[in-house]
């Protein structure tokens, strides 16, 4: 879900809407509004996306003052209890009217909560479990009449109080925003296991799920912790924790600016995000290779001794970042002989793994909200395992609360595929794998040397293979009416194969599998009919010999079944070309790091195919960018 919240002289109303707009990526069932005004407090709300509100409230700004206030919360919703309806929508409202809630997350405990609330005598009126937190603000903010509206730096405010009191009685993960029809000039938020950041302006302060909301008035941002409440008003951004014990917040800078979570001119962010993927891998890159070929990660905050003393690596991620995971095996391994686990992080959160103290874990996870993914991290910490994060979002909880973290910069990804932050996450785990191959001496110097010259190329690669989509954006045309598609790859081609997969269900709603090419003939195989497409990338031919060739070998066995194949391989490699009824060609690369171009081509496909099928490419059906319930 997407959570706004704003305090200061401008219309709340745009200022949330438009904040809304820019987190619509983060949910798309329902969206609703609350604002305060002259004591009054107005609330819209609708099914559908974020424009079926937006109609709303212009038909409603004439009488009930929503466009008057200069106080509002805003949410965008990805239903979890509760159908998406009207109903359910954010915000829910007390019983008299005068607190509206909005929230993300779940809360356990709501079913207790609810049947507490209704032997009170108090009528529920939608499935969620939100709105018990109404109620239990409006009981509580009942009982503090001795306090004032709002807090000062010395003194307790009984919106941020009332809310103190409520989260110390919730279970589970919550951001909550709350409204009082009593306090013009404040809005209090609180967390618990799902994200919030505030953001500082000139007589004006903001409350988001992430700073894109506020990006447009803001740069400087203020980080929330775990378990924390913070009040804004127009001129303070007071935290304390659940108790009241004021925490002294961390501030930073954001590095971009609104026109960076901008279309700037494409069609979908989409296509936007796949273009600024050199520079993303460019941005990712730099300062982190000396000349010399040396690496400098100094976010990393391991020390060498630390990095010596690894005997083995667990990869963790969920969704397109697991397939970042998946290259990182075969990379990390190659390099530096230490073994390395991938593991999807809702499955490695529910069992027993082997975790010690040099066991090293990397999580991976673009947003840095993912509940599974944090829940991992969460469950190896309880082992003693060191944790490394590589996350796009500066402050988010994952890099939080690892004991490391290397940055993506990838720059706001909107489109709720992903396709820049996956290549600069696969850049990343390059770059610890170089890391830890540099600290512990090495068996292939000389490779690693050269990926380390070779990667400093990709961008220009990259380029390259963007230039020359134009075929593939015709093949997608052809494609756009296929029943499936088959995705094939061998070592670091078959993530890329699950990832071309996944895109393509993602955003085409077709049935599309990746498989390893050579796994295919123990059973899917049989799925191939005449006609069926399957995309193959082909490793280089100047790597290992004998990977091409029975990939060559693979490509035969699914055309001699009628299969129609489309084959991604080098430039040169003249030993494919019999067999690919299209070809699609990328510049050479050494083998691991070839996921950085094969992966391209795929990513334009699965797009272009989407929006011949007349689907909503950045807003997939039924898909959220962050997910952060489990
Ligand atoms: C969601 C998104 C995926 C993404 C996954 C992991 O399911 O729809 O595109 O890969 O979450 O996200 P993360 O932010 O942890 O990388």
């Amino acid at each position: 879900c997407g959570i706004v919240g704003y305090v200061g002289h401008q219309r709340s109303l745009d200022v949330v809407l438009e904040g809304l707009r820019r987190l619509e990526y983060r949910g798309y069932d329902s969206a609703g509004i609350a604002v305060v005004a002259d004591g009054r407090l107005a609330t819209e709300k609708k099914a559908g996306k974020l424009a079926n509100l937006t109609e709303a409230v212009s038909a409603h700004t004439a009488d009930n003052g929503i466009a008057l206030g200069r106080t509002g919360i805003g949410h965008t919703r990805w239903a979890t209890h509760g159908a998406p309806n009207d109903r359910n929508a954010h915000p829910h409202t007390s019983m008299d009217g005068k607190i509206a809630v909005i929230h993300n997350g779940i809360i356990e405990n709501f079913a207790h909560l609810r049947a507490e609330l209704e032997a009170a005598g108090i009528e529920l009126a939608s499935d969620t479990d939100t709105e018990c937190a109404a109620h239990l603000l409006a009981q509580a903010y009942a009982t503090l009449d001795h306090l004032p509206v709002q807090s000062t730096p010395d003194s307790a405010g009984r919106l941020a109080e009332a809310m103190r009191l409520v989260c110390r009685r919730l279970e589970g993960a919550f951001t909550l925003l709350a409204v009082h029809a009593d306090a013009p000039d404040v809005v209090v938020g609180a967390r618990r296991n799902s994200p919030l950041v505030a953001g500082r302006g000139d007589g004006e302060n903001f409350l988001a799920s992430d700073v894109s909301a506020f990006i447009e008035h803001t740069r400087e941002a203020v980080e929330l912790g775990q378990d924390q409440v913070v009040e804004i008003t127009p001129t303070d951004i007071l935290v304390t924790d659940f108790f009241g014990v004021a925490v002294t917040p961390k501030e930073f800078h954001v590095d971009w600016d609104a026109s960076a979570a901008e279309k700037g001119g494409y069609d979908y962010f989409m296509l936007k995000e796949i273009a600024e993927q050199p520079q993303a891998v460019a941005d990712t890159l730099r300062g982190r290779l000396t000349d010399s070929g040396d690496l400098t990660l100094d976010e990393v905050r391991l020390t060498d001794q630390d990095l010596r003393d690894i005997d083995k690596i667990f990869v963790i991620a969920c969704g397109t970042s697991y397939h970042a995971a998946l290259v990182a095996k075969y990379a990390i391994e190659h390099w530096t002989r230490i073994s390395v686990e991938v593991e999807l992080a809702s499955e490695f959160r529910y069992r027993d793994p082997v975790l010690d103290r040099s066991t090293l874990v990397i999580v991976i996870s673009q947003s840095g909200e993912t509940m599974d993914t944090l829940m991992a991290l969460r469950h190896a910490k309880e082992q003693k395992a060191r944790v490394l994060a590589i996350s796009n979002t500066n402050g988010s909880t994952i890099p939080r609360e690892s004991d490391a973290v290397l940055y993506t910069h990838a720059g706001p990804e909107v489109a709720v595929a992903s396709t820049k932050a996956f290549l600069t996450q696969v850049v990343a785990v390059y770059l610890v794998g170089l890391l830890l191959a540099q600290v512990r001496g090495i068996k292939y110097a000389d490779e690693v040397a050269a990926v380390v010259q070779q990667l400093q190329k990709m961008p220009e690669k990259i380029s390259a293979v963007l230039a020359t989509m134009e075929p593939v954006r015709e093949l997608a045309r052809d494609l756009a009416s296929a029943q499936q598609v088959l995705f094939l790859g061998r070592h670091v081609g078959y993530p890329v194969a699950l990832e071309g997969a996944l895109k393509l269900k993602e955003l085409a709603y077709m049935h599309a599998e990746g498989f390893a090419a050579g796994e295919l003939k123990h059973g899917p195989i049989s799925l191939i009919e005449a006609g069926t497409p399957v995309v193959i990338t082909v490793p280089s031919p100047r790597g290992r010999a004998i990977l091409h060739d029975k990939i060559v070998s693979n490509i035969q066995e699914v055309r001699a079944r009628g299969a129609r194949t489309i084959v991604i391989a080098e430039e040169g490699d003249e030993a494919v070309a019999p067999y690919a009824d299209h070809m699609i060609r990328v510049p050479h690369t050494p083998t691991l790091l070839a996921p950085l171009v094969t992966t391209v081509p795929l990513q334009v496909l699965a797009c272009e195919i989407a929006a011949a099928r007349g689907h909503d490419v950045d807003q997939p059906r039924n898909l959220a960018k962050s997910v952060t319930v489990e």
